[in-house]
This record gives C-alpha cells, structure tokens and sequence, in this order.
C-alpha cells in the first residue's frame, strides 16, 4: 500500500489531497497520513499544506525493487527485480541466476567487477550510476543476437532524451554506445548461453554515468555522465525504469520482425553514418568511410572504394578529439 501512496504522489501534478488519496485506495485519511509519514522516514521529502493535500519533492535516490517499480509501465520486462548493494556484475548475477524468468532484472548501487565490451572493465562508482542487467530467453537464431544490443541502443537513447534540455540529443555510436556531446555516457555488454541453433538466455548489460562529477585521467576525455552535461542531479530509478520501458516494445517489434522496422530511427541517431571510421578487427585497423547501417544492423564501409560490412569488432568515429 505504500507502494501505491507514492505511486499516486509521484504521478500527481503538483498537490494531491489526502482525501483523493483515501478514496483512490479504499482506505482511511489516517492510514494515508500513516504511509506519508513511513515515506518521510525513509527518505522521501513530501511536503503538506491546508486544504492542497501532498506533495512529493524528491525521493532518495535509490535502485531497489521499492523505488524503481512506482515508475515501470513495462508489463513483461522486469517483472521480477534483484537488487544488490554491491556485486561483481549485473551480467554475472544474470548468468548466475539464468533459471530465473525471462525478463528479469539485475541491478546494481556498484559493481565491483564491471565488465564492458571488447575485455574493457566498465567503471562502477557507488550510487551515481546505473548498473543494470536484462535476463532474456528469445526464442530468436543465435546469430540475430546481436540485434539485441541495437534494440537496447535505441531505447536508452530514447529514454535519455526525455531526461536532456532540448539543445542535447543522446546518438549512437555503432552498435550501441550512447554518445552525448561527443562523450560516452552509456554502454551495453551483452552476453549469450546458446547451443548451435537455439539461446538458452542473453545477459543484456547496460551501463549509465548518470550522477558522476568527473572520471579519472584517460576516461576523463572521453566519458560523460548526465549529471555533468546538465549541471543537475538526477534521481537514477525513473532513468533505469525509462530505459526499460521503452526497451520492452522495441524488443517485441525486434523478436516479431527484426530490427528493420526501428532502423530508420537508429540511423538517424547513429554519429557512425557518414563518419570517418577506424575500424578495428582481429587487431588491426583500418581507416574507412561508414556509409550506412544495413537493415540487420552491421555497418556498410567504404575502403578505398570497396563496399565491406562489418558485423563486429570496433569501428571507432573520428570526431573533435580524436577517435571515439
Ligand atoms: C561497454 O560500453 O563497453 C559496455 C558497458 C556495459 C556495462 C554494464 S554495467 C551493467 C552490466 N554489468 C557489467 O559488468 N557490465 C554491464
């Protein structure tokens, strides 16, 4: 029931009376009075006035099960929600409990063993990121996997945007960096148990700087975090719930039909088209023209006048310092 009491706060415009609360949940004033207060103690900041009712000013910034489903609409995709103060990574805890239902999310206030892609270790700073993980049982083709991180790509960005000034527009980086400004703010890992022709289950991993002040030396130049592109603080369970809410009809439309029908949308977000890129494979890199995306998500690259598609590997975008 206090679930459902913050619910109605987080949800009115401005105040809410105590009485429109009663009503709406079939209990007493005094019972609302009584949630308020457990609220209050718990960290939310809620204000009252006479004759105006509530008013719900911030809520601690917390990832568990209790903050995080107020704010999820997704009827399917984390259904089922794991939170852990600190663990190694989200993708291992997802690996770990692979017999948990499909959809089921892991997530982190800091992990210990962040993992990003290509080996790389992704930096966890406790309680200013999100650090999250989607248990998925698709019954898709090994090898269309990979859309997944693209269908992820897509939903993060979109579900950034809503929390950005109109100046700043999250893009991608191809398959799935979120680049702001030039700067990376948001990454996906995503993992897979299959046999020749059939996934047993995919950790899709997804990183987010959200409330970071600053990065150490070399990430310094390269990674961004919401906070310190918008000089505000932000409360990280509506973020993490964004992302999830719209990943589950991406991921839907991706399952029934692939990933053409939101590739129009993905390349238009995508900085990688029209870039000069250095694409990087087997360790060896070679400078090229991206051209396009094609419709199962690889990019189209022009070296010296040869069309080549590249399905994986790193294909880095020269922009204002350097390579990103
Ligand atoms: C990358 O851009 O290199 C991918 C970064 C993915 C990081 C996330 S954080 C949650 C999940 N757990 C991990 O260990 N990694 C992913």
């Amino acid at each position: 029931m206090k679930d459902k009491v913050l619910y109605l706060l987080l949800t009115a415009e401005g105040y809410i009376s105590g009485e429109t609360m009663s009503e709406k949940l079939g209990i007493s004033r005094t019972a609302v009075w009584k949630y308020i207060n457990r609220l209050r103690s718990e960290g939310c900041i809620i204000t009252s006035a006479t004759n105006k009712g509530y008013k719900l000013i911030s809520t601690p910034d917390r990832v568990d099960e209790q903050a995080l489903r107020p704010h999820i609409t997704a009827k399917n995709i984390a259904g089922k929600i794991v939170y852990f103060p600190e663990t190694d990574s989200t993708n291992s805890e997802a690996k770990r409990h692979s017999y948990y239902p499909d959809g089921t999310l892991f997530i982190a206030d800091t992990q210990t063993g962040g993992k990003g892609r290509l080996g790389r270790t992704w930096t966890s700073s406790k309680n200013v990121g999100i650090y999250m993980t989607l248990l998925l049982k698709p019954a898709i083709a090994p090898s269309s996997v990979a859309g997944i991180t693209l269908t992820a790509g897509l939903a993060i960005s979109r579900a950034l945007d809503s929390f950005l000034p109109e100046d700043k527009k999250a893009m991608i980086k191809w398959p799935n960096d979120i680049v702001i400004d030039s700067k990376k703010i948001s990454g996906t890992l995503t993992e897979m148990s299959a046999e020749i022709d059939r996934v047993n289950y995919v950790a899709c991993g997804i990183g987010i700087n959200v409330n970071n002040d600053g990065f150490d030396d070399e990430l310094a130049q390269k990674a961004a975090s919401l906070f310190s592109l918008t000089g505000e603080f932000q409360n990280r369970a509506p973020l993490a719930a964004a992302v999830i809410n719209e990943f589950e009809p991406l991921y839907k439309t991706f399952i029934r039909h692939g990933l053409a029908p939101m590739m129009e949308e993905y390349r238009t977000r995508c900085i990688t088209v029209g870039s000069d890129v250095r694409i990087i494979r087997d360790g060896a890199a070679v400078e090229a023209k991206a051209v396009d995306i094609s419709d199962d998500g690889a990019v189209i690259a022009e070296i010296n006048g040869e069309r080549v598609t590249v399905s994986a590997g790193e294909v880095t975008v020269r922009g204002k310092n350097g390579y990103i």
